[in-house]
C-alpha cells in the first residue's frame, strides 16, 4: 500500500467534487473561509508524517478542541468529571437545548456544546481563564511538538458576539448547580478554545496522543486513551456519529471550521480539513475522504 498515492487520490477526487457543503454561517468568522479548500494528513504510529492538498493552510479547530478539553479534565479530575456530565450519544444536534432541560442540566457527553461547555467550567476552578488557554496552548504544542499554534482572536469574537444560544445553554446549567463559574468567564473560554487554528499537519500530529504506538507522545494512561476514543466513536459527530461509525469505522471528532481528527488505533493519527458542512455540521468532503481513506487502508476498528 502506498500511503501517499492513496493521499493523492483522494485529494484529486475532492478537487474535482462539486457539491461541497455549506461552510457554517452562525460564526460570521467562518463564513468568510474560502470553501474550496481541502486537505489530509496522516502521522503514522511509525513516524511518517504524510498530506495532501493544502494540509499548511490553519484553520479554525472548533470543536475539535473538546477532545482535547477532555483529555486535560480528566487529568485534573478523574472520574469526579462523570458525575457532571454524561456517556451516552444524544441523538440530537451539537447545540440542542431541549435534551438538557429533560436531563436536569446534565448533559449527555462532553462533545456536544453543553457537554463541553461544562468540561470547561471545570477547568477553570481556582483558575483564571487565561491559564486555562495557556495550559491547552501548552499540551496543544507539546502534542505536535509545534509551538507555532495560535488562538484567532477575531474569531473568537466573532462567536462571542453570535454566540447567544451557547450562553443559554451554560445559564441553564448554571440554574441547576452544574456550571460552577461566572457563565459568561466559561462561555468565553470555551469560545476562545474553539478559535485555536491548526493546519492539518499540525493536527495530524497532535493528534499522536490518541494513537498509542512507539512514535506518539504519551501524554495519557491507555486507559484514559481508550475511553476518549470510545467517546469519539460513539459521540464524535454528534447525531451523525452512527453514520461516521458505519462508513468509516473509526474514532473521530469533527468541529464546524471543517476539520475532523480521526484515530486509527495503534496505526495513525489523521487530520482532514474542507470547510463546507453537511446538515449535521460536519464537513461534507471531511467525511468522503475519510470513507474513502478507509476504504483503501482497511483501518476500521471493525476489520
Ligand atoms: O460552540 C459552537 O457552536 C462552536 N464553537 C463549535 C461547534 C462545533 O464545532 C460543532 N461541530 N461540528
Amino acid at each position: 500500500m502506498d500511503l501517499q498515492e492513496i493521499l493523492d487520490r483522494i485529494a484529486a477526487d475532492m478537487a474535482a467534487t462539486q457539491d461541497r457543503g455549506r461552510v457554517a454561517g452562525y460564526i460570521p468568522e467562518l463564513a468568510c473561509v474560502d470553501p474550496t479548500q481541502f486537505a489530509i494528513a496522516v502521522a503514522t504510529a511509525d513516524g511518517q508524517l504524510l498530506s495532501a492538498g493544502d494540509a499548511d493552510v490553519p484553520f479554525s479547530i472548533q470543536s475539535i478542541s473538546k477532545a482535547f478539553t477532555l483529555a486535560l479534565a480528566l487529568g485534573r479530575l478523574g472520574d469526579q468529571l462523570w458525575h457532571r456530565v454524561g456517556r451516552e450519544p444524544s441523538g440530537n444536534a451539537f447545540n440542542s437545548i431541549t435534551q438538557l432541560e429533560r436531563e436536569a442540566g446534565i448533559p449527555r457527553n462532553p462533545f456536544i456544546n453543553a457537554g463541553a461547555l461544562v468540561v470547561t467550567d471545570s477547568l477553570l476552578e481556582a483558575r483564571v481563564r487565561s491559564e486555562v488557554l495557556a495550559e491547552l496552548l501548552r499540551f496543544l504544542r507539546h502534542a505536535a511538538d509545534d509551538d507555532d499554534i495560535h488562538i484567532n482572536k477575531r474569531v473568537a469574537a466573532s462567536e462571542e458576539a453570535t454566540g447567544h444560544r451557547n450562553r443559554a445553554l451554560a445559564e441553564f446549567m448554571a440554574a441547576h448547580g452544574n456550571i460552577h463559574n461566572d457563565p459568561a468567564q466559561t462561555c468565553w473560554t470555551y469560545f476562545h478554545q474553539c478559535a485555536v487554528e491548526m493546519s492539518c499537519r499540525q493536527m495530524a500530529l497532535a493528534g499522536r496522543f490518541l494513537m498509542g504506538g512507539a512514535s506518539g507522545p504519551t501524554m495519557l494512561a491507555p486507559a484514559r486513551m481508550q475511553r476518549i476514543l470510545a467517546l469519539m466513536l460513539t459521540c464524535g459527530h454528534y447525531d451523525a456519529s452512527g453514520d461516521f461509525a458505519f462508513h468509516v469505522g473509526l474514532p473521530g471528532k469533527s468541529g464546524v471550521g471543517g476539520g475532523i481528527l480521526v484515530i486509527a488505533p495503534g496505526r495513525a493519527s489523521i487530520a482532514v480539513w474542507s470547510p463546507g458542512l453537511n446538515a449535521n455540521g460536519n464537513s461534507q468532503l471531511g467525511t468522503r475522504a475519510m470513507m474513502q481513506l478507509a476504504a483503501k487502508t482497511g483501518w476500521s476498528v471493525f476489520q
